[in-house]
């Protein structure tokens, strides 16, 4: 057994000043939580992050079940925030998700953000990542956190454009077993 340790960084941001809402592209639409939505966003979860790097350091974003096993201990969670969960659907379904819930402090707390592949580079994760602020903002919170894998430089630019910054350096630990 062998480990190794990846960098995360924690970002968080004042909410005062950005939460302005941004512009779906024409024929996209915002799909607000329901329970009954649960599923869905497990599935968006699961083909967003099943061949990216988090999926490596977090199994269970690679895989449906543990998707849908994630998606219910969020939705779980004593501060799960309807407001600050969001899917996008485009013309042809759902392509995106975002959770969040309130944490201790209180603070805003985004939990996984995903876009389906085909449809990245849309500003559909400024999109939702802003939603979410609002939706934390409408909650009375001032401000709003998320932990990030360094290495993931897209995500990290995305969210340093949007305001937040670096609070703190994590390091993941991941057991792996050694092929001999
Ligand atoms: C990170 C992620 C949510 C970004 O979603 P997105 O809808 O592509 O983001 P946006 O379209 O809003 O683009 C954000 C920035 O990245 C660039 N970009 C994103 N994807 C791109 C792509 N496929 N091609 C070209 N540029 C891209 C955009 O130009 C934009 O840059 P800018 O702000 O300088 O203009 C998405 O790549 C994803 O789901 N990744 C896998 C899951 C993941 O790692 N989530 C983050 C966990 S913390």
């Amino acid at each position: 057994m062998a480990v190794s340790y990846f960098k995360r960084f924690r970002m968080e941001i004042d909410l005062e000043g950005n939460t302005t809402p941004v512009a779906l592209p024409e024929g996209y639409r915002w799909v607000a939580w329901s329970d009954q939505l649960l599923d869905l966003h497990a599935e968006l979860k699961y083909l967003s992050f099943r061949n990216e790097l988090d999926s490596l350091i977090f199994p269970c974003l690679g895989e449906r079940e543990g998707c849908r096993r994630l998606m219910g201990e969020i939705r779980r969670k004593p501060g799960f925030l309807p407001s600050a969960t969001w899917a996008i659907a485009a013309p042809e379904g759902c392509v995106a998700t975002i959770q969040g819930v309130v944490d201790q402090g209180p603070i805003g707390a985004i939990q996984n953000v995903g876009v389906i592949p085909g449809y990245r580079g849309l500003g559909l994760g400024r999109a939702l990542v802003r939603q979410a602020l609002g939706g934390f903002a409408a909650a009375g919170l001032r401000r709003a956190y998320l932990e990030v894998t360094a290495d993931n430089h897209l995500a990290v630019r995305l969210y340093r454009s949007l305001g937040f910054r670096r609070s703190r350096t994590l390091y993941k630990a991941i057991d792996y077993d050694l092929e001999l």
